[in-house]
């Protein structure tokens, strides 16, 4: 007779084509959590979620509002109050897909090309949430559930969390587990499956400069009044030094040192270098003088200019002093960094450089600080032999430089910490036009998955002994 494992792993292989489908179904929703546009997109994604929990007889499916988008609750406690708690993290928002033009196929109309299902969304994140959805409905099918299950699924993660960070507050109890399980990260490689074990922290600004209050004649008025484009640039130029260094004030005083032994790791990890090429077309690389690529984007603090806008953008000409200019400026933090310390660096690096020909706001969007998970806990272990036992190979660990704030917000309310994987690929496009998901590493996703829940019993049986 076969066992539970093996039972669940047959039921996965022989339902892929199901989950694929309720994927593609999930993809065709524009879940666009920044555009007020798509609020009712935004409720009818999160309402397809409770039906899918509900449909897989997980118990207290609902919709939790808040201030801002719906967050989805869900549990599945079927192991008995002496197994262990996993609560699966995910969001259901994605990124406006724009600019549209360059899609070649439409954002929500999900498409299969040869092993690659292209849409917003596919990738990061509503891909790994099926994944996950697919595993815990392989396990069910099987009989008893091996842990019991938490599922917190939020709206917002995309613009910052906003509105999470209170409501783990306020439902502690709700939510107590043993570990978060957060498949919102990717894989170096097809065949490198991959732990992430932290993520850099982010602050998220809107920087306003305003000069004369109306546009200006250029020929009358230019080389008397200070025109605010200019200072933006001379402002956000001077943001870095000729190293490649960040020169807040303060920026790198909390910026916890890599150790010897941590470079040497990272060090073998796979070079980058040539897919950084491939994947940008650009002609040559940037960064922090003295790191690594892997340290700069893993565990080296930086600084982005996301967006500029000023003045007449029009086609063709038009001769003018823009009375304002705005940029949005994002900086990626590591541990230790503060990201309410960082704010206070970006007020004081503006007051000190801003000249006094123009006035200056400095809005904070969204706030996050970086996560460092404990490498050694038995859920990092549990996924680490589940990997192995799809892919043949040892997982490798990484520092990833995007940021999911839940992962800092996680321990600091619920005291608990995170593991951290995904089956999305360095090429996905994420955040870009034509995102796509590999397709083959998703489908060994699932079965990863699978044992993960059975490891994470075996787990605790270790434990008692
Ligand atoms: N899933 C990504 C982060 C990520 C990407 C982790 C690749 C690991 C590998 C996540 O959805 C994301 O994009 N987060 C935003 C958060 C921000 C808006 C606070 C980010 O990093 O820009
Ligand atoms: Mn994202």
């Amino acid at each position: 007779m076969s066992d539970a494992r093996t039972i669940a792993l047959q039921y996965a292989h022989e339902h892929r084509d199901q989950f694929l489908e309720d994927l593609q179904e999930f993809l065709k929703i524009p879940s666009i959590s920044t555009d007020p546009a798509h609020q009712s997109d935004m409720m009818q994604a999160a309402e397809w979620l409770v039906f899918k929990l509900k449909s897989m007889g997980v118990q207290k499916a609902k919709i939790f509002p808040t201030p801002g988008h719906p967050i989805v609750y869900g549990e599945y406690r079927a192991a008995g109050s002496s197994a262990s708690t996993v609560l699966i993290y995910g969001h259901y928002d994605v990124q406006p897909p724009d600019p549209l033009e360059l899609w070649q196929t439409p954002p929500f109309e999900p498409v299969i090309q040869g092993n690659q299902l292209f849409a917003r969304g596919s990738s990061d994140m509503k891909g790994q949430i099926l994944a996950t959805l697919a595993a815990v409905e392989s396990v069910q099918s099987a009989g008893r559930f091996p842990v019991n299950i938490k599922f917190l699924f939020e709206g917002e993660e995309e613009i910052g969390s906003p509105n999470l960070p209170a409501f783990l507050d306020k439902n502690k109890n709700l939510l107590s587990s043993t570990v978060a399980l957060n498949p919102d990260a990717g894989m170096i490689s097809a065949d490198l499956p991959t732990i992430v074990y932290s993520l850099r922290g982010l602050d998220f600004f809107e920087i306003q400069v305003f000069g004369p209050d109306h546009d200006l004649h250029s020929g009358l008025f230019g080389g008397v009044i200070h025109n605010p484009a200019q200072v933006l640039c001379d402002l956000i130029a001077g943001m870095h030094d000729s190293h490649g260094k960040v020169t807040l004030p303060g920026f790198y005083d909390k910026v916890r040192p890599l150790q010897e032994a941590e470079r040497n790791e990272l060090s073998r990890l796979p070079s980058q270098e040539e897919f950084y090429y491939k994947q940008t077309g650009v002609g040559a690389l940037w960064g922090e003088e003295c790191y690594s690529i892997v340290e700069r984007v893993g565990a080296r603090p930086t600084l982005e200019v996301n967006g500029l806008l000023s003045g007449f953008i029009g086609e063709g000409q038009k001769t003018i002093i823009p009375s304002s200019a705005m940029a949005k400026i994002s900086t990626r933090l590591v541990p230790d960094q503060n990201p309410a310390e960082v704010h206070q660096q970006m007020l004081k690096y503006m007051e000190v450089n801003a000249p006094k020909s123009v006035k200056w706001t400095v809005k904070l969007l969204s706030s996050g600080a970086a996560g460092i998970t404990d490498r050694n806990q038995p859920a990092t272990i549990a996924l680490e032999k589940a990997l192995e036992s799809v892919w043949g190979v040892q997982p490798v660990y990484k520092r990833e430089g995007g940021s999911i704030p839940v992962v800092a917000d996680m321990q600091r309310y619920l005291g608990i910490d995170s593991v951290l994987t995904g089956f999305g690929l360095p090429d996905d496009n994420i955040h870009s036009p034509n995102e796509k998901l590999h397709l083959s590493p998703w489908k060994k996703g699932i079965d990863a998955l699978v044992n993960f829940f059975y490891n994470m019993e075996a787990n605790k049986e270790i434990d008692q002994k």
